[in-house]
């Protein structure tokens, strides 16, 4: 931020909906910003990074993109992948390409139940739900590690590998991250996930680094569960979750199966963060491009708003933040619904309510 209160912030809206949740969340911050008296603004710079430009240019973004986005205060970013483009190219050559060089290694993905949202579980009726998986970011199975065909073999004699690195860096950093946070919610408690049981090398560094950063943190309750019971306590037990902690593969599949156990995987928002502040971090919502309702005005854009406020608390505006936060919920609560959660309204219908909220 200047010194006048002004925000930079690159707006990539990339590809399918991305396009118009990133429209939508940018005009419910723009009006929260009007709202503040001056107090402060966002001065916005879009890029038309994505598949499009791949098809135009054959990159995904600008040769100096990560030079010209490393000036930002932070990004706001839709998400990537259309057909046509292999979704590892579009993927590797943006939203990843981003994350891993802006070491953005810390990635929160808050699983919220919402007032008004019906969710599949029975337990969300009487029970309060609220965890966030903190998933690592830089490394675990998405490094990049490997390679296809390595004697020349033909066709049908293929073979690939695709190596998890796990760095004890790696794993510490996340895991302060996990119990640091555990320490600013109401139930200290942090829930790691594992496979040591199969993967023998990463994995079991993976607990032996997570018992060591526990006992510094002996305020924190702790448990280890293997990620597929993790995946069935998401289901049978969530009231005992808080924070969960998991690799980059493991927490990419468990907070999608959360945010549609929350009710639509329109909801879900997320924040990668470069906890140093070294490079700006970006904030976007969880789900894909959804080539299959995109450019109708039925994406849901909560995941996207609620990543907003995810940035709005990174840049130091917690109250606002807040009221975003109370905005998507007096709008939910009003039963101002789009299609993913049976309701009607579109698009821009909840991106109104969202705005007339913030001013009720
Ligand atoms: N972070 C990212 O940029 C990211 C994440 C996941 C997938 N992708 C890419 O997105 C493309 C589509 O992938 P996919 O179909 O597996 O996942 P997806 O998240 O795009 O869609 C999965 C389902 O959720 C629905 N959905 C998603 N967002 C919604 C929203 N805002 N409102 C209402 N419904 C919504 C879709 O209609 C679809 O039925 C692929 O190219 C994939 O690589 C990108």
């Amino acid at each position: 931020m200047n010194a006048t209160g002004r925000f930079r912030i690159a707006a990539i809206p990339a590809d399918g909906v991305g396009q118009e949740v990133v429209a939508a969340g940018r005009q419910v911050l723009d009006a929260l910003a009007a709202a503040s008296a001056g107090a402060f603004a966002f001065d916005w710079r879009e890029f038309d990074w994505g598949c499009d430009y791949y098809a135009r240019t054959g990159r995904m973004m600008a040769a100096d993109g990560l030079e010209v986005l490393k000036d930002f205060d932070a990004i706001y970013f839709g998400a990537v992948g259309w057909p046509g483009v292999p979704d590892h190219v579009s993927l590797w050559g943006l939203r990843l390409a981003i994350c891993q060089n802006f070491d953005q290694w810390a990635n929160v993905r808050p699983v919220r139940f919402l007032p008004g949202v019906r969710s599949p579980l029975r337990k969300a009726d009487d029970t309060g739900l609220d965890w966030v998986v903190v998933r690592e970011n830089s490394e675990g199975e998405y490094v990049g590690m490997g390679g296809r065909n390595f004697a020349g073999r033909g066709p049908g004699g293929e073979i690939a590998v695709q190596s998890a690195l796990f760095t004890e860096v790696g794993c510490e950093r996340i895991m302060r991250f996990a119990f640091d946070l555990a320490r600013t919610r109401g139930r200290r408690k942090v829930s790691s996930v594992t496979k040591s049981n199969a993967q023998q090398y990463g994995m079991v560094l993976w607990d032996e680094v997570f018992a060591r950063v526990a006992r510094d943190y002996p305020d924190v309750e702790t448990e280890s569960v293997l990620v597929d019971a993790m995946s069935a306590k998401f289901v049978l037990r969530p009231e005992d979750l808080s924070v969960v902690v998991a690799s980059n593969l493991h927490a990419d599949i468990l907070s999608d199966l959360g945010s549609a156990l929350a009710g639509s995987l329109g909801l879900a928002a997320s924040a990668n963060l470069n906890p140093e502040r070294r490079f700006p971090s970006m904030f976007e919502p969880v789900h894909g491009s959804a080539p299959d309702i995109a450019g109708r005005g039925l994406a849901n854009p909560i995941g996207a708003v609620g990543s907003a406020a995810l940035m709005l608390g990174h840049l130091g505006l917690p109250e606002q933040a807040a009221r975003l936060d109370a905005a998507i919920e007096a709008t939910t609560a009003a039963g101002i619904l789009t299609r993913d959660l049976g309701g009607t309204a579109t698009t821009e219908d909840v991106t109104k309510a969202l705005i007339d909220a913030l001013h009720a």
